[in-house]
């Protein structure tokens, strides 16, 4: 069975588009538990433009299934996260101007920086996970680390211009996921994940979880939260 968590980030940036306290990502996440969601994953950004620290906090308290926290591999953020305790946190890479996350985490340049990150967090007793590409050097990377889990970025797949582009970019996941699993790392994946293009990337052998933000939130907007998560729960358990 592949797990679906539930990204809620965008339910804070239409609220903090008038500063205000509506609607509350907190009403989301209990809805989105409601459809069926595994996790719920929110990312509290340096620049705090949508999910504040208030959301973290009354969220470790009322969220009932698993708590997953992206953050930069900054201390700041992972000084919070150890108070905190997520039930895992997905390091992620993270730049000022960029609109959402753009690539993984390069965990092979950043390597020294992850791994004081990784330590801080386990030695707090949070599982860590690592947002990257689908490369082996990144996975190789991740293996050295001794995290629990990764997180394969599928922007490329989601984002390939024509059919045969995408199905290069499902290879290349494929390839990162029998990586992950020959190293006994438990897999997600994620980003640019919709309705449509999801179903293949469930398909993967040893996906574990998917992580999904945009295009639920853009549907809920339409259809209501629980209804919008109900559909996507019920997709991508065709893939069992
Ligand atoms: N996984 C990670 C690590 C992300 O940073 C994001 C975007 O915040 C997602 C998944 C969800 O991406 P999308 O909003 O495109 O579904």
């Amino acid at each position: 069975m592949v797990y679906l968590g539930v990204n809620i980030d965008h339910v804070a940036t239409l609220r903090q588009a008038r500063r205000t306290i509506e609607p509350d990502p907190v009403w989301a996440a209990a809805l989105a538990e409601l459809g069926g969601a595994d996790a719920i994953t929110i990312h509290l950004r340096e620049d705090r433009r949508h999910i504040q620290d208030r959301d973290l906090e009354v969220l470790r308290r009322t969220v009932q299934v698993k708590l997953n926290l992206e953050s930069a591999i900054s201390l700041d953020m992972i000084a919070i996260a150890c108070r905190v305790k997520p039930d895992q946190v997905t390091l992620v890479p993270e730049h000022r101007e960029e609109i959402t996350t753009e690539g993984g985490l390069d965990v092979v340049t950043h390597k020294s920086a992850t791994s004081e990150a990784v330590q801080r967090l386990q030695d707090a007793g949070i599982a860590v996970s690592l947002f990257i590409d689908p490369s082996a050097r990144q996975i190789d990377a991740a293996v050295d680390l001794s995290v629990a889990a990764v997180e394969l970025h599928t922007g490329c797949y989601a984002n390939a211009g024509n059919a045969v582009e995408q199905h290069e970019k499902l290879f290349e996941l494929s390839r990162g996921a029998t990586m992950a699993r020959q190293a006994q790392l438990q897999l997600a994946a994620g980003h640019g994940l919709t309705y449509r293009n999801v179903i293949a990337v469930a398909r993967l052998e040893g996906m574990g979880e998917l992580n999904i933000g945009h295009s639920i939130v853009a549907r809920a907007v339409l259809v209501g939260f629980t209804q919008a998560v109900r559909e996507m729960k019920t997709l991508i358990s065709q893939a069992d």
